[in-house]
C-alpha cells in the first residue's frame, strides 16, 4: 500500500511536528507496565529530532468518561517516555488550550512533549473537525505512527492530513507493510491460528483469512461455539448462540480446525481443580484451555507453515492452569521455520511473557487494527494519509 513516508515531507527542520502515537499502554499504578508500544515509536521520534524539528506528540489513553478521571493521564507515560529518549518530557494539561499550545510554541529544534489524553476531549472520538483542527493549529507538519488506533475515525486520526503535510511514521509503515503482505502472502502453505474471548468479533476475519489461507486453527473461548456446532455439548463454556450457524457454514469448508480436548475446570483460579476432556465439557464445568493432544495437532500444523499469523490465546494464559495451550502455541510459532506474525493484543502479550517475541518475524502493536486491515484490506487512518496532503 502507498503510504507517504517520512521523507515526503517538507524538510522537518525548524519545524513542530504533531505525533499522532499509540501510547495506550498497560499502566500498574502510576508505572507504564508495558512500554512496547513507546519503544516502537522511537524510531520515528528519533528520525524526526535528528532532522532538526520538535516533536508533539499525543495519544490516547484507555477509554475515560470525562476529562477529571486522573487513572487515564498520560503522566506516566511522558515519564517513561523521558527516560528512553533520555531528555525531559513534558506533559501538557490538556490536548487543545492555550497553555498547550503555548508549550509547543516555545519548543525548539530536539525537544520532545506529550499531550494530554486525547480522549479526555470528547471531540476527539466524535471525530470534531473544529477539535482536530485545534490540534494543528501550533505545529507545521503530522506524522501518523498509531497504528493501533488507526482503525479509528477519530479526530486526531483522520483530522490532521486534510490540513497539514502528513506522512505515515515509520512503526506504521513497517505493521503496513508486513500486514498487508500477508494478504497477498505466497509463501504457502499459510496458516492462522486464532483464538480469544468472542466469536463474533471474529467471524469477519475469519472469512477474510479462509480466501488466503490454507487452514485456521481456533482455540480459546471461540471455540465452543464452534463446538456446539459440532454438535457437542459443552457444559458452562462461553457460547453465543446466535452465532453457530455461522460457525458451522465455516466448518463445512474443511479448512478450519478446532480443539479435540479441552482442560476444564470449575473455576477461573490459580488453584482450580482441573481436568482434561474430549469435546464433551459436563455441567458445571468450562473450557479454559485446548487440552494437550490439541496443542500437539496444532503445534505440528504450525511447523509446516510457511507464513504465520496468530492473533488470540488459546486459554486464559494469565492463570497457571490455563496456560499450556497458549505456551504450546508460542513455542511453535517461535520454533517455525516460515514468516510468522503475531496479531497484536492478547498474543502479543502472550508471546512477549513467554520470553519468545524475538523469535517471531513481527509482533503488531495493533490487535483490533490489525484484524480491521485484514479484513477489510484498509483503515480510516491509513485512508486519510494517502487521501491527505504530502506538501
Ligand atoms: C488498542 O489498544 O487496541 C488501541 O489503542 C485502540 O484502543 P481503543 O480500542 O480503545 O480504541
Amino acid at each position: 500500500m502507498d503510504l507517504p513516508r517520512l521523507e515526503d515531507l517538507p524538510d522537518p527542520s525548524g519545524k513542530r511536528v504533531l505525533l499522532r502515537a499509540d501510547f495506550n499502554t498497560p499502566l500498574r499504578g502510576w508505572a507504564v507496565a508495558d512500554d512496547l508500544r513507546i519503544t516502537a515509536a522511537l524510531p520515528t521520534i528519533e528520525w524526526l529530532r535528528g532532522r532538526g524539528a520538535a516533536v508533539v506528540a499525543c495519544s490516547h489513553l484507555g477509554r475515560p468518561k470525562s476529562a477529571s478521571d486522573p487513572q487515564y493521564s498520560l503522566a506516566p507515560v511522558a515519564a517513561r517516555l523521558g527516560e528512553l529518549l533520555g531528555v525531559e518530557v513534558p506533559l501538557a494539561p490538556e490536548a487543545v488550550g492555550f497553555t498547550a499550545a503555548a508549550m509547543a510554541a516555545s519548543l525548539r529544534s530536539g525537544q520532545v512533549m506529550l499531550l494530554e489524553n486525547l480522549r479526555f476531549a470528547p471531540g476527539e472520538t466524535e471525530n470534531d473537525p473544529s477539535f482536530a483542527v485545534s490540534l494543528t493549529e501550533a505545529v507545521d507538519l503530522y506524522v501518523n505512527d498509531a497504528f493501533g488506533a488507526s482503525h479509528r475515525s477519530h479526530a486526531s486520526i483522520v483530522g490532521p492530513p486534510r490540513v497539514l503535510p502528513s506522512a505515515a511514521g515509520r512503526l506504521l509503515a513497517r505493521e503496513v507493510e508486513v500486514l498487508s503482505g500477508l494478504l497477498s502472502a505466497t509463501r504457502r502453505p499459510f496458516i492462522a491460528v486464532l483464538g480469544g474471548a468472542k466469536v463474533s468479533d471474529k467471524l469477519g476475519v475469519i472469512g477474510a483469512l479462509l480466501e488466503r489461507c490454507d487452514q485456521i486453527l481456533v482455540g480459546g473461548a471461540m471455540a465452543f461455539t464452534f463446538l456446539v456446532a459440532q454438535g457437542h455439548s459443552v457444559g458452562d463454556s462461553l457460547v453465543e448462540p446466535d452465532r453457530v450457524d455461522d460457525c458451522r457454514r465455516l466448518l463445512d469448508t474443511g479448512r478450519v480446525l478446532v480443539p479435540v480436548d479441552i482442560v476444564i475446570a470449575q473455576e477461573m483460579t490459580e488453584q482450580a481443580q482441573t481436568r482434561i476432556v474430549g469435546t464433551t465439557v459436563p455441567d458445571g464445568w468450562k473450557g479454559l484451555d485446548v487440552g494437550p493432544e490439541t496443542a500437539a495437532i496444532f503445534s505440528d500444523v504450525i511447523a509446516e507453515a510457511a507464513t504465520v499469523l496468530w492473533n488470540g490465546p488459546m486459554g486464559v494464559f494469565e492463570t497457571a492452569p490455563f496456560a499450556s495451550g497458549t505456551r504450546a502455541v508460542a513455542e511453535a510459532v517461535a520454533d517455525c521455520r516460515g514468516f510468522t506474525v503475531i496479531g497484536g493484543g492478547d498474543s502479543a502479550a502472550a508471546i512477549r511473557q513467554f520470553g519468545l517475541a524475538e523469535r517471531v518475524d513481527h509482533v503488531s502493536t495493533g490487535g483490533g487494527a490489525s484484524l480491521e486491515l485484514i479484513e477489510q484490506g484498509d483503515l480510516p487512518g491509513l485512508a486519510a494519509l494517502r487521501e491527505g496532503r504530502t506538501a
